[in-house]
């Protein structure tokens, strides 16, 4: 059985229509317009107990209305959501005590006490039992390096300190289910590494089921097996992610050093089997399909108008294949209506 369960999930937020100018302001205050924004239409999804899923999309996809709602911070305004068997908005008090939730940089510790302090609130909260508290406090301590930081008051903790001990916080009672909205956001990449670690070390010892929104996809790559992307309140892709990389990422790309280079190659170029994405004296970056054309060949055409020194290649990574995503690479239509079906069913 799912311990997550969404079943034909929308929600609207209805906002108040700006009018242009001072006397729109006004207007406005007199006489509010209401309109609707459908923030997530009409979602499904299965997760199963034990899941580490990346869910991904654009700003204002509809991710974190999405958490909120499955935390029962938000009512939806149709639709069905079960967690571990519950209706998280209707049993608030019992589905939190299931879960632990992190939302960007707001902290649910004590900004006063020390981080320690805190810690021991949180068992009282949960009435996490004594030996549990202090086996997840050395066992945490230990992988998010918190040992110097415990008795320090929270305010007085980097924003990189605050989240290894936001995160500490939110594992503490043993929640089967995480949702970690945006951790990783400003954080340097040591403290991001130790977080993924984190994450996922606790996920295979104690089989805690995490959704994880992030930018950075670095997160994905090292934590999730599974990603659901949103785009515009829609669900285009949910399965593994290496399948959706085999899918999406045809391309390979290409990074060839140069010198004694004075055209710019690109508008000379007519070959339609590659394309350069970069380019400067020195420097070109160009990407391709495999089986369309070879790096040969390409080559062969380049040192026309250079010399080749040195070359990189790589295939592409997540980020390279969501932004082709983001830029509409597999939309079409003329108001960009998303034809993912078809994408989708490739899959
Ligand atoms: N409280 C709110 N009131 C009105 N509109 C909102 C509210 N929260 C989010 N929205 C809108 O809903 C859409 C989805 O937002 P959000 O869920 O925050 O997306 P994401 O987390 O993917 O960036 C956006 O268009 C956003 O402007
Ligand atoms: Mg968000």
């Amino acid at each position: 059985m799912p311990i997550i369960e969404a079943k034909n999930l929308v929600k609207r937020y209805k906002i108040i229509e700006k009018q242009e100018g001072l006397l729109g302001y006004f207007k406005s205050l007199i006489n509010p317009q209401y309109k609707e924004i459908t923030a997530v239409n009409n979602i499904n999804f299965k997760i199963e107990e034990g899941e580490l899923i990346g869910y991904i999309g654009e700003n204002g996809a509809g991710k974190s209305t999405t958490i909120k709602m499955l935390t029962g911070l938000l009512t939806p305004t149709s639709g069905k959501i079960v967690v571990n068997g519950l209706v998280p908005n209707e049993k608030r008090i019992q589905n939190n005590k299931n879960i632990g939730a992190v939302f960007g940089q707001k902290t649910q510790l004590w900004w006063d006490l020390p981080v320690i302090e805190s810690f021991r609130l949180i068992k009282k909260m949960f009435k996490i039992p004594e030996s549990e508290y202090r086996k997840n406090l050395k066992n945490f301590t230990k992988i998010l390096d918190l040992e110097e930081l415990l008795d320090k008051q929270v305010k007085n903790l980097s924003l990189g300190q605050k989240m290894r001990c936001e995160i500490a916080a939110t594992f503490l009672h043993n929640p089967k289910i995480v949702y970690l909205d945006e951790p990783t956001i400003g954080l340097d990449v040591f403290v991001k590494e130790n977080i993924r670690k984190f994450i996922k070390e606790i996920n295979k010892e104690k089989k805690t089921t995490v959704i994880l929104t992030t930018h950075d996809l670095k997160d994905i790559e090292d934590v999730c097996d599974r990603i659901i992307l949103l785009d515009r309140g829609q669900i285009i892709y949910d399965g593994e992610k290496q399948k959706f990389k085999d899918t999406y990422g045809k391309y390979t790309l290409a990074e060839l050093i140069v010198n004694s280079k004075n055209i710019n190659i690109k508008n000379k170029l007519t070959s339609k089997n590659f394309e350069i994405i970069e380019e400067n004296e020195c420097r070109l970056k160009i990407k391709f399909k495999h089986d369309e054309v070879t790096i040969v060949k390409i080559m062969n055409d380049i040192s026309k108008y250079c010399i080749i020194e040195d070359i990189h290649m790589r295939e592409s990574e997540l980020e390279d294949i969501l932004k082709e995503i983001y830029k509409g690479a597999y939309r079409n239509g003329k108001n960009g209506d998303s034809t993912w079906k078809n994408a989708i069913e490739k899959i």
